[in-house]
């Protein structure tokens, strides 16, 4: 007897699938049977894990070349995804990067960047992709992959924490407002996880962060079975809870020292960008002070 898998004939489309916890995501939902779209700029990345999947799951997977730091991307993405009446029933919106160091240090086109790809382009792909799931009407779901910075804001990480911050709020408040319909909306947010994030954020993980570190294969597992559940936030693993909670209970004040002190003993700052002299995060402030 043939058995069906629990996505079979659904079609999920993930953003920034070409590495870490998107490519996971990828594997996953194609393990459920899903078939896919991939999104992502480095399509070359993408291609080899579309031929991957087609082979070992047996999959339909479609690849799309998108930078969503660009105004037009979600627009074109969305087109493009739903092209001959394919109808997307699973969206993780996942494409984001971070900025680890002095807000004033980096030049301002970089905050934008990191704006429109963690914030806007969610925003917008969410939009269109809810208008366009409850007009098939079947049963969807929508994950946006924030981060613990959105329950605590970390210093040297500010528009990065802002913008995990925005997410979070605003999938609670949508996940609220379509209760009532077949869409179910989860806000994904993990602590630190092994994925090429480090090498673009400009972060060097240390030891002591190393301990603390999860697996995108663990992050997203546990993110796929919290779905099933019904969550609308999930923080996968005891420490990251741990590290959400408690900030709720001292002054923000403190809170914000706790999070640099941490952060600090967890990553180096490994960025060439020139640090400001107020920077905590130079190495070379003190010799270059005096
Ligand atoms: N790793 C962690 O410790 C951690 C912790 C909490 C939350 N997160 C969140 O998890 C998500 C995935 O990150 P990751 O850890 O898996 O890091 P990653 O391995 O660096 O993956 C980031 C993905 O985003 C895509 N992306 C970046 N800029 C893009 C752009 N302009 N247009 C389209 N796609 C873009 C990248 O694809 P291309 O470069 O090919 O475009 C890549 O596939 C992010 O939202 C991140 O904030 C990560």
């Amino acid at each position: 007897m043939k058995s069906t898998l629990p996505l079979q004939s659904q079609i999920s489309l993930i953003t920034g699938a070409s590495s870490g916890i998107g490519e996971q995501f990828a594997i996953q939902l194609a393990q459920l049977g899903s078939d896919l779209i991939l999104a992502a700029r480095r399509v070359d990345r993408l291609e080899t894990l579309a031929n991957t999947l087609r082979a070992q799951y047996g999959v339909s997977v479609t690849c799309i070349p998108c930078d969503l730091s660009t105004p037009q991307a979600a627009k074109v993405l969305f087109a493009t995804a739903t092209e001959e009446g394919r109808k997307i029933t699973f969206l993780v919106n996942n494409a984001g990067l971070g900025r680890y160091g002095s807000f004033i240090d980096f030049p301002y086109a970089d905050h934008h960047s990191t704006l429109q790809v963690n914030m806007l382009a969610p925003t917008e792909l969410t939009y269109l992709f809810v208008k366009h799931m409850l007009d098939h009407g079947k049963k969807s779901y929508l994950i946006q992959v924030a981060s613990i910075a959105a329950f605590q804001p970390v210093g040297f990480f500010s528009i990065y924490s802002a913008t995990k911050g925005y997410l979070r709020y605003f999938s609670e408040t949508l996940a609220f407002e379509l209760r009532k319909t077949p869409i179910r909306v989860m806000c994904l947010c993990p602590g630190g996880t092994y994925t090429e994030f480090f090498e673009h954020s400009g972060q060097k993980i240390t030891r002591s962060g190393a301990a603390t570190m999860m697996s995108a294969q663990q992050v997203v597992q546990m993110s796929l079975d919290a779905l099933w559940k019904g969550k609308t936030v999930f923080v996968p693993g005891l420490l990251n809870k741990l590290a959400c909670f408690l900030p709720r209970l001292i002054p923000r004040e403190l809170a914000l020292d706790l999070a640099f002190i941490t952060m600090n003993r967890a990553v180096e700052r490994v960025s060439l960008l020139p640090a400001s002299p107020a920077s905590p995060l130079n190495a070379n402030n003190h010799s270059s002070d005096k």
